[in-house]
């Protein structure tokens, strides 16, 4: 729904979003024992919830994203009411099966405080959500993508915030994040070429230099240098697809790529190898390869490198050619990469992938270097369409 955020300007006369008074932030309270009993109040209400559990009950509703393309813009505007009814609908029912997964954690996890911050977004979320009034006319519609843009912004954080809950827990128990590695909601945004969040001419080869710039900024910033990047094969071609998760999975194949290749040439840091990425595009699918010649990924952890908090990054600021360097993280570099070092790059990316209809593979050339491989099918393609 709501393509028409972009051009709603704040409203001030807006009556208040409904249910937003339920949930006082814990910033603005005073007193530790104040905290602590209306977290225990609030973590009781969390296994009572009727309503959450009537819809967590609801099986989703998943679209094709090609239905999203081709409903997208109708000239009268009707698709935006109808959207924003769907979403009214759906995403309650979404939410509360994310607050189940979160009441099902072992009760050690559920009690972490930062975990405990990110279940009371969903159920806050929940509440605003299903206490919304029907959605009629293009006011209350407009009201409607307000709070769903607001919500948005307030979630933003969750996937780190899990990342660092999890971390805290990881003494306590094995932890298996994924059941709550799904993004909260997709956002709808208009553009030009855009429909909703799908891109109706997306080219990876723009959006890998996209991501090319990024990774080498941050990777000069860590190690002095960065290695360059070749992009080849079907570097022309463009299709319909969401941006959005390639711009979650893209940086951190491409960090994970110039991290190997800048530590495994610690002694020639200002002669270090390409990294190349092949670009190949059919009707049903396209991949993309990573390849780094970082010296590959040892047997004796690629089991283990796709599991969630499985990182080698606390080794890297052991090793004393990288110490001046990582003085130097240590006092800014942490605070322009929030999720380094937490092993949840490749895990993380290869959820996103696997919730489109993907995959994500790594094959290891011990000695020498790593393929990622990313594999991702089209929309409209001629395989069997996924739904999301
Ligand atoms: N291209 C690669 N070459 C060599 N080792 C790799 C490569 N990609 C990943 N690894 C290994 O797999 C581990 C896990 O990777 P992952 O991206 O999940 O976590 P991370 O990079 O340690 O932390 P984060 O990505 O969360 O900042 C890394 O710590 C590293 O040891
Ligand atoms: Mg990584």
């Amino acid at each position: 729904s709501c393509s028409s955020w972009a051009s709603t300007s704040p409203d001030s006369s807006a009556p208040p979003l409904t249910g937003s008074h339920r949930f006082r932030s814990t910033s603005s309270m005073q007193g530790y024992s104040e905290l602590a009993r209306e977290r225990s109040k609030t973590v009781t209400s969390f296994y009572n919830q009727s309503a959450i559990d009537a819809s967590a009950e609801k099986a989703s509703v998943r679209l094709t994203l090609a239905t999203l393309l081709y409903s997208g813009k109708s000239p009268d505007g009707h698709h935006i009411l109808s959207s924003a009814k769907y979403l009214h609908k759906e995403l309650p029912v979404r939410i509360a099966h994310r607050i189940k997964g979160f009441r099902s954690l072992p009760f050690i996890i559920g009690c972490n405080p930062t975990i405990l911050q990110v279940h009371e977004l969903y159920i806050r979320a929940y509440h605003m959500l299903s206490d919304f009034p029907p959605i009629q006319d293009q006011v209350v519609d407009a009201r409607f993508c307000k709070l769903v843009q607001q919500l948005l912004d307030d979630h933003k954080d969750v996937v780190t915030m899990l990342a660092q809950g999890f971390k805290e827990c990881r003494r306590h128990v094995q932890v298996n994040a994924g059941t709550l590695n799904q993004k909260s909601f997709f956002c709808f945004v208009s553009k030009p070429d855009f429909v909703g969040i799908i891109c109706r001419r997306l080219s990876p080869k723009k959006i890998i230099e996209k991501w090319v710039d990024f990774a080498r900024r941050l990777c000069e910033h860590q190690y002095g240098n960065s290695p360059r990047v070749r992009i080849n094969g079907h570097v022309a071609a463009r299709f319909p697809f969401i941006p959005l998760p390639l711009d979650y999975i893209l940086p951190e194949l491409l960090k994970n790529a110039m991290r190997a290749t800048m530590e495994s040439h610690l002694d020639t840091p200002y002669n270090v190898p390409d990294v190349v990425v092949t670009i190949a595009n059919n009707d049903t699918d396209f991949v993309i390869r990573i390849s780094d010649r970082g010296g590959g990924i040892p047997h004796n952890i690629i089991d283990k490198v796709m599991d969630y908090h499985f990182s080698t990054a606390e080794e890297s600021v052991q090793d004393p050619r990288m110490s001046n360097l990582f003085d130097s993280i240590t006092n800014s570099g942490n605070q322009s990469n929030p999720m380094h070092g937490f092993g949840f790059g490749l895990p993380t990316s290869r959820a996103y992938a696997e919730y489109l209809g993907g995959s994500l593979s790594v094959q290891s050339m011990q000695g020498i270097g790593t393929d990622v491989y990313l594999r991702l099918r089209h929309i409209d393609g001629k395989g069997e369409s996924f739904r999301v």
